[in-house]
């Protein structure tokens, strides 16, 4: 199970209940596996999140921060009125080179809508 624990490595705004989704990335057929899906096209912001925010976050890049939180701006699902407000605010970090705003305002976001995205949106198509 070692290379589980390697894959757990994620930045420190994925919380511990990722843990559960990342043994299905290992390729390895595992128990806990079959209790969460895996990524994939359908589950499009999760995809992104992981393939392109956590990504650039790890990268630490503040020109590529901003581009993430734009990205992220643009895609204000519809009923999630403080969407577009913290990922300006993660903008704004990451144009001030402020990586750990950066971090602030993923967390933010998760704490607050994260949970219900999962439960309501996952399927949306990004916009
Ligand atoms: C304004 C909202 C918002 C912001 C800002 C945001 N996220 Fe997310 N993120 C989400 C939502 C909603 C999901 C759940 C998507 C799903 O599971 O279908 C998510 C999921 C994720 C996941 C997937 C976890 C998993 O195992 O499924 C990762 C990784 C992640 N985000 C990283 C980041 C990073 C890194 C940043 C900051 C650079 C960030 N996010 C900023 C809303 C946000």
């Amino acid at each position: 199970m070692g290379a589980v624990i390697v894959l757990l490595g994620l930045p420190s705004c994925a919380d511990r209940r990722d843990a559960a989704t990342e043994p299905a990335q290992s390729g390895q057929a595992s128990s806990s596996a079959t209790l969460a899906p895996a990524i994939g096209p359908d589950f499009p912001l999760q995809t992104w999140m992981k393939g392109t925010a956590a990504r650039t976050l790890a990268s630490g890049t503040p020109e590529a921060l901003v581009a993430v939180f734009e990205r992220i701006e643009r895609i204000d699902p519809p009923g999630y009125d403080g969407w577009k407000a913290i990922a300006s605010q993660g903008a704004a970090a990451a144009r001030a080179s402020n990586v750990d705003g950066c971090r602030v305002a993923c967390k933010a976001c998760h704490d607050q809508y994260r949970q219900r995205y999962r439960d309501t949106d996952r399927r949306r198509p990004l916009r």
